[in-house]
């Protein structure tokens, strides 16, 4: 039995033990320090387990402009979403220790690249704009204007936030091959998951083996639910409405941003990485306000051929509570008026469960809706 390849063809692996790895560290000791932001830390341990196979470090030159340019590595495999690191001042070592914001030692790049990468230019192809009420966009222009490639190396990882659903690549990989599945669906999210997001993974799972529940766990703008509260509510909705044996519950550990298109073919290829065979790709993924529109992103898969992405799309139109058809439903099989509809912002069921309120069942499974409403009193007191 035979899971998908990885992307590029072979998992990456940059994680040291052993002695190479007490040599490394040793040898750290005398060189300079660059220290990681929080999503760099989560690109530069995504990178050494592989989950972005092909990438051996953070990118050099070639690679960043053809992703700008292209969507593509410079080798021509599809590729959206620069991983950079990026500084303040020109640096003047080959090598960098790296460390998080606590100082804790986490591993070495060894620099084959520095360039000034214009952060006004990446913000246009990767988020289509400049405005910096974009969060991906405001990141970018707060980050450094120096970018340093190299190739990376591992040698210690921080705590993760779910130590039991910090699975990497090789153990999602081992999981499904455990449980026998060939074909995999992997759903991306940022958000509790409601009913249309049950929805549609129920849809995708009636014609695959499994799904990979893959909720991303690092960092996401400040009025998005804390991957803590949404943590318990995904085990709630598991125990309560999922048969035990076709769900895999696992952390993503990417940070959110907020790129859209193009983060949605990045999503796909990283859960390829993962094992996934299948991508739910549905309304506005990876979207916030309105700078895409809400089918941009399943469009974007049309700049691929399906060979060469190898994971396989399933896109979901809009989904909702019809009260005419009684049960859920999408334009697509539905024939009723909006007026039927259950329809809520994001932002109004965040605030009703804020206020303590339960969301209509129709929208959200009261079960979920219960410890949304108990971590956010908890949360905000
Ligand atoms: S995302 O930023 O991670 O994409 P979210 O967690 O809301 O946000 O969405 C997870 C996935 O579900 C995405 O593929 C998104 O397009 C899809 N999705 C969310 N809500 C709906 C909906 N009502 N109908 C169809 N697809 C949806």
């Amino acid at each position: 039995m035979t899971l998908i390849k990885p992307h590029g063809g072979d998992l990456v692996g940059r994680v040291l033990t052993g002695e190479p790895r007490q040599a490394l560290i040793d040898a750290l000791q005398t060189c300079p320090s660059v220290t990681l932001k929080p999503w760099e830390v989560a690109d530069f341990e995504m990178i050494a387990t592989g989950a972005l196979s092909p990438l051996l470090g953070f990118m050099g030159h070639s690679d960043y402009k053809s992703t700008l340019c292209d969507m593509r590595l410079a080798d021509g495999l599809p590729w959206t979403i620069p991983v950079t690191l990026r500084v303040e001042e020109r640096p003047r070592a080959d090598r960098f220790a790296l460390r998080n914001s606590d100082g804790v030692l986490l591993g070495a790049i060894e620099v084959s690249d520095v360039f000034k990468g214009d952060r006004a230019e990446e913000a246009r192809a990767i988020y289509r704009t400049e405005d910096t009420n974009h969060p991906g966009v405001q990141r970018l222009l707060d980050s450094g204007g120096y970018v340093v490639g190299g190739k990376i190396w591992l040698v210690d990882r921080v705590h993760p936030a779910f130590p039991e659903l910090a699975l990497d690549p090789g153990d999602t990989r081992a999981a499904f091959a455990k449980r026998e599945w060939r074909t995999i669906v992997g759903f991306q999210t940022r958000n509790p998951v409601h009913r249309a997001h049950e929805y549609i993974q129920k849809a995708a799972l009636e014609t695959v083996d499994g799904l990979l529940l893959h909720p991303l766990v690092g960092e996401t703008k400040d009025d998005d639910i804390p991957a803590s509260i949404r943590v318990r509510s995904y085990r709630a909705l598991l125990d309560n409405y999922y048969p035990e044996g076709r769900v895999l519950l696992a952390a993503f550990p990417a940070a959110m941003r907020y790129a859209g298109p193009r983060e949605a073919v990045f999503h796909a290829i990283a859960r390829k990485n993962y094992g996934c065979s299948h991508f739910i790709v549905g309304r506005d993924h990876a979207g916030v306000g309105s700078y895409y529109g809400s089918y941009d992103a399943q469009k974007i898969f049309d700049r691929f051929i399906p060979e060469e992405l190898g994971i396989k799309p399933i896109f979901f139109e809009h989904s909702f509570f019809c009260r005419a058809c009684n049960g859920m439903a999408s334009q697509k099989t539905c024939p009723h008026s909006t007026d039927s509809h259950i329809a809520l912002s994001g932002t109004h069921v965040r605030e009703l469960l804020r206020a303590g309120e339960f969301p209509p069942p129709e929208f959200s499974r009261p079960e979920v809706a219960k410890v949304l409403i108990e971590g956010l009193r908890w949360n905000d007191a």
